[in-house]
């Protein structure tokens, strides 16, 4: 018997990967592409450990007792491991149904809260930015500036974003967790040179911003290679996702991972911005890479009928 269903976006980060774990700022937008799931009293649906985990500690922060013993049904259209926060999203459905039945309440702010606990239990210290695009939706410019203050604020762009395409280099063999250990070895080797590529990250997210609230008329293209330059700087970005990255940039595409990253193998999503849209799908038909379909400014958490 189906109780609830609830479903939250996947994400992507426009600029401040990395740097916003260092309290940089970030700016995220959730997608089209969500994941929904489905609290029964069935005990035919399988449960995967994680959601069973997932709600369980979210019961436990919302300090409800319950002892219904409820299975979960996970359907999900976005990408598993690949930078598109399917981990924050499965995170703040856990919360948002812990809070309804355990609470009978739909408070974003305390379900952001709890799904960002549930976040640390997976990946150690995330900086927060996903779990809190994931639940408010839209666009999101964001920043932790200690553990207990997280600030982050809606922004409307004042015209439709010039289209972005997604493109996935593969599933990275990393998990977020190791990726922001081996920067954080990096940051400790040599502090300075790596606060150095995070500042220059926030100028890209700065540019960014100012560029989709028209307040400067920059270049989109020249800031994502930028960013992508400074991406790979940290090491982040595989030997193989280089290659394809510099094969788009010859048929004139801007190019950035977004997520993580991986070193090994893939590097998870990328996000691609051309001049001639036309130019770009024709040059990926070729290539036989799939053009991942999203629209960007999309809800956040919310429960279906
Ligand atoms: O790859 P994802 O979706 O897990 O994105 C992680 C973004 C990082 O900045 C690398 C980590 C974080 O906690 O913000």
């Amino acid at each position: 018997m189906q109780i609830l269903k609830v479903s939250a976006p996947g994400k992507i980060i426009l600029s401040g990967e990395h740097a916003v774990v260092y309290g940089y700022p970030g700016l995220y937008a959730a997608t089209s592409l969500r994941m929904n799931v489905t609290l029964t009293k069935s005990s035919s649906v399988l449960n995967s450990s994680y959601s069973k985990f997932a709600y369980k500690k979210a019961q436990q922060l919302f300090k409800v007792k319950e002892k219904n013993n409820y299975s979960f049904e996970i359907k999900s259209k976005i990408p598993i491991g690949s930078g598109m926060g399917s981990s924050a999203s499965l995170a703040v459905c856990m919360s948002a149904l812990a809070q309804k039945i355990g609470k009978n309440d739909f408070n974003l702010e305390e379900i952001n809260k709890v799904a960002y606990e549930i976040e640390k239990k997976q990946h150690g210290k995330p900086s927060g930015g996903d779990n809190t695009i994931v639940t408010f939706g839209g666009y999101l410019w964001y920043r932790k500036e200690s553990e207990k203050l997280k600030v982050f604020s809606k922004i409307t762009p004042i015209k439709a974003l010039p289209k972005l395409f997604i493109i996935n280099s593969g599933i990275p063999e990393e998990s977020t967790g190791e990726m922001v250990s081996l920067v954080r070895e990096k940051y400790n080797k040599n502090p300075d040179e790596i606060a150095d590529i995070f500042s220059q990250i926030e100028t890209c997210s700065k540019a960014l911003l100012k560029n989709i609230l028209g307040e400067e008329k920059n270049d989109l293209g020249e800031i994502i290679t930028f960013n992508q330059r400074l991406l790979e700087q940290l090491g982040v970005v595989s030997l193989e996702t280089k290659n394809l990255i510099s094969l788009l940039e010859k048929n004139g595409a801007s190019v950035k991972i977004s997520g993580a990253g991986g070193r090994i193998k893939g590097s998870g999503i990328l996000l691609i911005y051309h001049k001639n849209p036309e130019k770009l799908k024709n040059f990926v038909n070729q290539q036989k890479l799939d053009i991942i379909p999203v629209s960007l400014g999309k809800k956040g958490v919310k429960f279906e009928k």
